[in-house]
């Protein structure tokens, strides 16, 4: 069947799309400061289920238990989790795409909040509903700038482009190594027998927004404690790319503790859950560990041997409990691909 002709078929009919959750391995608060990024995309994820709609784009959320109806050019009032819907419906009309509506209903196995960027597993899950549902295509990292901004009309967050360009590029089996400022990317193999475990600790903090905005404007100010994090670490995702291509797994570990003691020290973005968390991971065996996303809260990031992986897992969960008396949920990853990948691209 000619694309064209298969593109009117889904639109006519409906379909379901999978954006993955992404974890950043190394390259923290360096994408908007032009820096580099080395994200993987996981199989946590957002799923949007729809069917053509006219004139509206409807959505309901099986985890907030209600639904957001607004016109499909963005348009009418939406608050909550439904301005994320009238920005990516907004911005993708004021790009060109036909107002076809869609109903929908979005599920998610992504924490809120967890710093595996929940809400932009949901833009780019809807956005390539919205998209789908008109027969109307854009190139994934076109996309991905208009999703940052989605994000920043949304919820004002000044994000950079990480989040977005990962959930839309990601290769299963490797890693997403990102340049933000040429956009140039490729795809780095991830070493045999390393899992990757992410342990959220549960904890959220008011500052999350606030404080990402304020770390954004201290770099653009030039503040020397803060650009010392940003040289350091874009130094430092060359290093870990190096380490990851050479299959030189033991340089992950110093590398990803200094990765954690300069978010720590210089850019004031850990928690003490999370400092304790990376403790615990090295102590149970982890080959690296350190916090992962934007910070104030959230997650790690261990890599362990495979057959460690769960064990790791339940006993740093067992050890946070113990320590801090709090629950902390830990998930062993496998890598998956983006959800623009195309068939022809997976392995
Ligand atoms: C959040 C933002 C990203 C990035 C990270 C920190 O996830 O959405 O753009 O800045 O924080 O690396």
């Amino acid at each position: 069947m000619h694309e064209e002709l298969r593109d009117r078929a889904v639109a006519a009919s409906g379909g379901a799309v999978f954006a993955p959750a992404r974890v950043n391995l190394i390259g923290e608060h360096t994408d908007y400061s032009g820096g580099l990024v080395l994200p993987v995309a996981i199989d946590l994820g957002t799923t949007v289920t729809w069917q053509p709609l006219d004139g509206l784009v409807r959505v309901r959320s099986l985890a907030f238990g209600d639904v957001v109806a607004i016109h499909a050019d963005g348009g009418g009032a939406a608050t909550g989790w439904g301005r994320y819907v009238a920005a990516v419906a907004a911005l993708l009309h004021e790009r060109g795409r036909p107002d076809d509506g869609i109903d929908a209903v979005v599920s998610s196995t992504v924490p809120i909040g967890s710093g595996l960027s929940s809400s932009a597993a949901l833009t780019v899950s809807l956005a390539l509903a919205l998209c789908r549902a008109a027969a109307y295509e854009l190139e994934p990292l076109e996309l991905a700038r208009l999703l940052q901004e989605a994000e920043r009309r949304a919820a004002g967050v000044p994000c950079g482009l990480m989040d977005p360009a990962c959930i839309l590029l990601a290769r299963r089996g490797h890693a997403l190594l990102l340049d933000c400022s040429s956009e140039e990317y490729r795809h780095v193999p991830l070493p045999e027998g390393i899992a990757i475990v992410v342990v959220d600790s549960g904890v959220r903090h008011a500052l999350e927004h606030s404080g990402y905005a304020e770390r954004r404007a201290e770099v653009e100010r030039g503040d020397p404690r803060r650009m010392r994090h940003v040289t350091s670490e874009n130094e430092r995702v060359r290093r870990v790319v190096a380490a990851l291509e050479a299959g030189d797994v033991d340089a992950l570990g110093p590398l990803f503790r200094e990765g954690h003691d300069s978010l720590r020290d210089d850019f004031e973005v850990s928690t003490p859950e999370l400092d304790l968390l990376v403790d615990l991971a090295y102590e149970h065996g982890a080959v690296a560990a350190r916090m992962t996303g934007g910070g104030f809260g959230g997650s790690i990031v261990a890599l362990a041997g495979v057959r460690d992986a769960r064990r790791l897992a339940d006993a740093v969960v067992a050890a946070y409990a113990g320590r801090t008396g709090k629950d902390a949920r830990a998930h062993v990853c496998a890598s998956v691909d983006g959800a623009a990948a195309g068939p022809a691209e997976r392995p």
